[in-house]
């Protein structure tokens, strides 16, 4: 695997706070060729690793593509995309399309409204732009690093909660060194080419992709924010009366 240090943009001058991680991480779905070096790479994954995980088990596994090995990744989740082959994941990831109950049925509504209609300018029923669209996804959209993120299959459950941990401390983790990331599980379409061409092992669950590069400021997909329910929608503070 090769890895070229060439000059990034620097990282923040001022080190960010955790804060400023969480508030500045967002999915990015366009990115500079600019290479990210390996060291830097390792870095962020000894970061993510210091994810809490059940009695430490550190059950998440991570494989990194860059390069021709990542264009060679590419243009078989292409192939496989486009002659309908190879199509599987190792677990139910989300309901099918008419499954989703609300509120969260909206709330996907209002993404891809954003997504597609008010970011990208793409009509509900140009079925063709939008799958334009989702096929960069397989590219990483540009992202000169690829990630597929890994579970040990036993115990299922807390192997995928702690792989959970791990991805968003990878994601909060890059944007301290000015990186951006985009978590995918539309590769996971296609979870029997990854295992084969990543020579993934059995007892290894496939759970997504991440993309990971520095964010191409001028790209209008870097535009979209999405917004979050207000604290008092989802918390429920249950406090001593004499409080
Ligand atoms: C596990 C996971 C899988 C995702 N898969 C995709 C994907 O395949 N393609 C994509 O463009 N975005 C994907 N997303 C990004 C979500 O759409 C995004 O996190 C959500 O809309 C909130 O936006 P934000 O990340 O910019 O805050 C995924 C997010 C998660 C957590």
């Amino acid at each position: 695997m090769n890895h070229t240090s060439a000059t990034a943009p620097t990282p923040t001058a001022t080190p960010l706070t955790v804060e400023d991680a969480l508030r500045s991480r967002r999915s990015v779905r366009a990115f500079l060729p600019t290479p990210v070096p390996r060291s830097t790479v390792e870095r962020l994954l000894a970061l993510a690793a210091r994810s809490a995980s059940n009695s430490n088990c550190q059950p998440w596994q991570v494989h990194v593509v860059t390069g021709a090995a990542k264009r060679s990744l590419t243009a078989a989740l292409l192939r496989a995309h486009g002659d309908d082959e190879g199509r599987g994941r190792d677990y139910a990831y989300q309901p099918e399309q008419d499954g989703w109950r609300e509120p969260f049925r909206s709330r996907r509504r209002r993404f891809g409204e954003s997504l597609y209609r008010d970011t990208l300018g793409i009509r509900a029923d140009d079925t063709g732009a939008r799958l334009d669209h989702h096929r960069r996804n397989y590219d990483f959209f540009g992202a000169p690093v690829g990630i597929v993120l890994t579970t040990s299959r036993h115990p299922r459950q807390s192997a995928l909660v702690d792989a959970g941990l791990f991805l968003q401390a990878l994601m909060l983790a890059a944007r301290g060194d000015g990186l951006d990331t985009c978590p995918q599980a539309s590769v996971i379409d296609f979870s029997p080419v990854l295992r084969r061409h990543l020579l993934i092992p059995d007892d290894q669950l496939i759970v997504c992709g991440v993309a990971l590069g520095y964010a191409d400021p001028a790209h209008r997909l870097n535009r979209l924010r999405t917004p979050r329910e207000p604290v008092g929608s989802f918390a429920t503070f249950h406090e001593d009366e004499a409080d």
